[in-house]
């Protein structure tokens, strides 16, 4: 007998890229089971590359571009969409045309797609409330309220960190073991969450947070250490971007650190060896947790002042030593937060996450050093932003009944503040 059967629609818009995720989400917090039904994303990369990253005003405009059009799509992939014409009574339709007033256009491509569309059988609606750029996740908070008040369904507002951290604990089950999070009607995809020991650690990672939280129990967090300036992932975009190479950086330069590591075959190139000699490990003797890559982005900057014109080889080489110094910072203080906390789980989570170098230097370490404790690495389509990460959030606030009737954008939402 499922326990908690649902059906959770969930809404990114945070960053750059729009997603819709329909799941259908069983059982409890210990043992929870996912059946994606629908799963799009769009993503704006290639818009935003001119300006060499994300520019506010224009990810808004793009979320209220496609939120109609990839809702559509994930409704019809999770076969939940019904056409049928809805009489919209002239009160609900000038609630929602007020909602989604600041949105040009929006409103208008609303109406147009639900006046045709049965509500679908979903039973709640959850929406990423923070942290990110406002204006972008205003867009999908309206969006989620105005769903919510037409088809009458709980809403639930979700913290886009929480999110990355549940990604990183789903597991495909055997049977698609080897699908990545596709598309096909076919496909059945079922994934469960591993199960956790507690204290849990998260090294959450991405273009606006470097974090250490811990996890005692379900949904508390402790904060345990942060970045004092810049986020990793930003680090990685600016430092691409003084190697001119295109956003998001933090690809490329793992790219072409990589050619430098597999020409030494496993063997690390001596700092000494490299053209560029050795970067700071800023505050990796602090004793602390906390993190700062401002200063090694200086470093850099600092060591390309009077360079012009980088050749391939000279940015290959620097990539390298860059990637070497952030994943030594990264460790070192997980492992040290590891020790102090005597985490049980190590989770890393956001977009950095896709790092290969930090994956395998994590990985090894972890097996070296932790042995009898567990880390749990997101699955490469859900390192980056995306929707299922929402849903499964959404699935555990909604276990709680932690529905919400109105939301505000919050750029800032942490998970937790420093005990
Ligand atoms: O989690 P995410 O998709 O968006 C935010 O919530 O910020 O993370 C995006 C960040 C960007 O800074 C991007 O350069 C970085 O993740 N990133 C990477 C890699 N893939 C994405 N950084 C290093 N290596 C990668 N392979
Ligand atoms: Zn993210």
């Amino acid at each position: 007998m499922p326990l908690n059967i649902m059906n959770i629609l969930a809404i990114e818009t945070s960053c750059d890229e729009t997603a819709i995720a329909i799941l259908e989400c069983d059982g409890n917090e210990q043992s929870a089971e996912f059946n994606v039904l629908g799963n799009t994303l769009l993503s704006q990369v290639e818009i935003h590359r001119e300006y060499g990253g994300v520019f506010p005003a224009l990810a808004k405009r793009e979320h209220a571009k496609n939120l109609v059009p990839i809702l559509e799509a994930a409704l019809e992939e999770a076969e939940l969409l019904h056409e049928d014409t809805q009489a919209i009574p002239e009160e609900m339709r000038d609630k929602i045309a007020a909602i989604l007033s600041r949105e040009p256009g929006l409103a208008e491509a609303f109406f147009e797609f639900v006046s045709e569309c049965e509500p679908p059988a979903i039973d709640a609606i959850a929406v990423t409330a923070g942290p990110g750029l406002e204006p972008a996740l205003w867009v999908g908070i309206n969006f989620a309220r105005a769903l919510a008040l037409l088809w009458d369904k709980p809403l639930v507002a979700v913290n886009h960190m929480e999110g990355h951290i549940f990604a990183s604990l789903l597991r495909c089950e055997e049977g698609n073991r080897n699908q990545v999070i596709g598309n096909s009607k076919s496909d059945t995809e079922t994934y469960t969450l591993q199960p956790i020991t507690f204290p849990l650690l998260a090294l959450l990672i991405s273009g606006g947070h470097t974090e250490l939280v811990l996890m005692k129990k379900w949904l508390k967090y402790e904060l345990i250490g942060q970045t004092r300036d810049d986020a990793v992932g930003e680090a990685f975009d600016k430092v691409a971007r003084m190697l001119e190479l295109p956003y998001p950086g933090g690809p490329e330069i793992s790219r072409l650190a990589e050619l430098v590591r597999n020409e030494y075959q496993g063997e690390s190139l001596a700092a000494k060896d490299s053209p560029w000699g050795k970067l700071p490990r800023p505050m990796i003797d602090s004793g602390t947790c906390d993190f700062s890559f401002a200063g090694l982005k200086t470093a850099v900057l600092y060591l390309l002042k009077d360079k012009s014109d980088l050749n391939d080889e000279e940015k290959k080489y620097l990539a390298h030593e860059f990637e070497n110094a952030v994943a030594d910072v990264l460790w070192k203080k997980t492992a040290q937060a590891l020790e102090e906390a005597n985490a049980e789980t190590l989770v890393i989570g956001g977009g950095v996450s896709a790092n290969t170098h930090i994956r395998r230097v994590f990985t090894e370490n972890m097996k070296n050093e932790f042995p009898r404790a567990a880390l749990r690495i997101p699955v490469a389509a859900l390192t980056t932003d995306n929707a299922i990460m929402i849903a499964l959030a959404g699935y555990y606030r909604a276990l709680r009944k932690e529905f919400v009737t109105s939301i505000t954008a919050n750029g800032n939402l942490s998970l937790a503040k420093k005990p």
